[in-house]
């Protein structure tokens, strides 16, 4: 089985796809800045303290891994508001490092709202994120741009709203811009979202053939119980956005 590394592992989706993948029968490297506080051991879980700010760590990181995923997240405050660059930053040194050595696979999450996916969330969607996380939302654009010029094999993961709810399975993969619409799905779902794209390459995008229009390739993730869920529901799921943002 594969060795994936996962950059920003130590907590919410990021640890979430930890589990996944070692339930999956991967190995794991997980990185993150606090790696070693992850509770739990395994034998088949390597767990790294390191930033991903750092080339020397992502280099490192990146000996005898087979795909990354990089789920990376800032904290509520200050970088939430005041805006971030660590998503851009630590992308072109991952992409840098990952060009200059034999990994290819990259799984990405962004969300939605970034690159080609803003403005298709619905008004309140679309005001809340441009309120609350506008400027976070600048630097995951530059973070996707960065990804889509990479000669990588890369999956672009765009989740709606996320919560802590338990995994379902059922979640919907939207790939059509013209389906894109807000919505919520857990933690646990997009890990096993990021998982199952290891070794699916159907929907991975690479770089080259970078020419092709990128939305077809960047994934926007919604939960529902069943894929008959009416839409009435979706747009029912919206009122309580700004609750779901906290
Ligand atoms: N909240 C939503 O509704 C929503 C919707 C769509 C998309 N998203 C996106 O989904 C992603 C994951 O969010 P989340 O809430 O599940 O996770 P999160 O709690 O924000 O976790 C972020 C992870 O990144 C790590 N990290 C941060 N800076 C780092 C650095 N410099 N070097 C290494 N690791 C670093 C953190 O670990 P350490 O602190 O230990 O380093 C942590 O493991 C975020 O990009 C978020 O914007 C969120």
């Amino acid at each position: 089985m594969a060795t994936v590394l996962i950059i920003g592992a130590s907590r919410g989706i990021g640890l979430a796809t930890v589990n996944a993948a070692l339930e999956a029968g991967y190995s794991v490297r997980a990185l993150s800045r606090s790696a070693s506080a992850i509770h739990f051991y395994a034998p088949k879980l390597e767990k790294l303290d390191g930033d991903a700010l750092d080339r020397d760590t992502i280099e490192r990181a990146l000996v005898g891994v087979d795909a990354v995923i990089q789920t990376l997240g800032v904290s509520p405050a200050p970088e939430l508001f005041s805006g971030t660059r660590l998503f851009s930053a630590a992308t072109r040194v991952l992409v840098n490092a990952m060009e200059a050595g034999t990994v290819r696979r990259l799984i990405c999450v962004t969300g939605f709202g970034a690159g080609d996916s803003r403005g298709r969330g619905g008004l309140l969607y679309n005001a809340a994120l441009c309120l609350f996380l506008g400027r976070v939302y600048v630097d995951k654009d530059l973070q996707e741009r960065i990804i889509r010029r990479s000669r990588l094999d890369w999956t672009i993961v765009r989740p709606t709203i996320l919560t802590n709810g338990p995994h379902t399975g059922t979640y919907r993969v939207l790939v059509d811009p013209r389906e894109w619409t807000s919505g919520f799905i857990s933690r646990a779902d997009v890990a096993d979202f990021l998982v199952a794209q290891v070794d699916d390459a159907s929907l991975l995008q690479t770089g080259r053939t970078a020419n092709s229009t990128s939305h077809r390739h960047s994934r926007c993730l919604q939960s529902s119980k069943t894929e008959r869920v009416p839409r009435t529901r979706v747009l029912l799921a919206c009122r309580s956005l700004p609750c779901a943002l906290i």
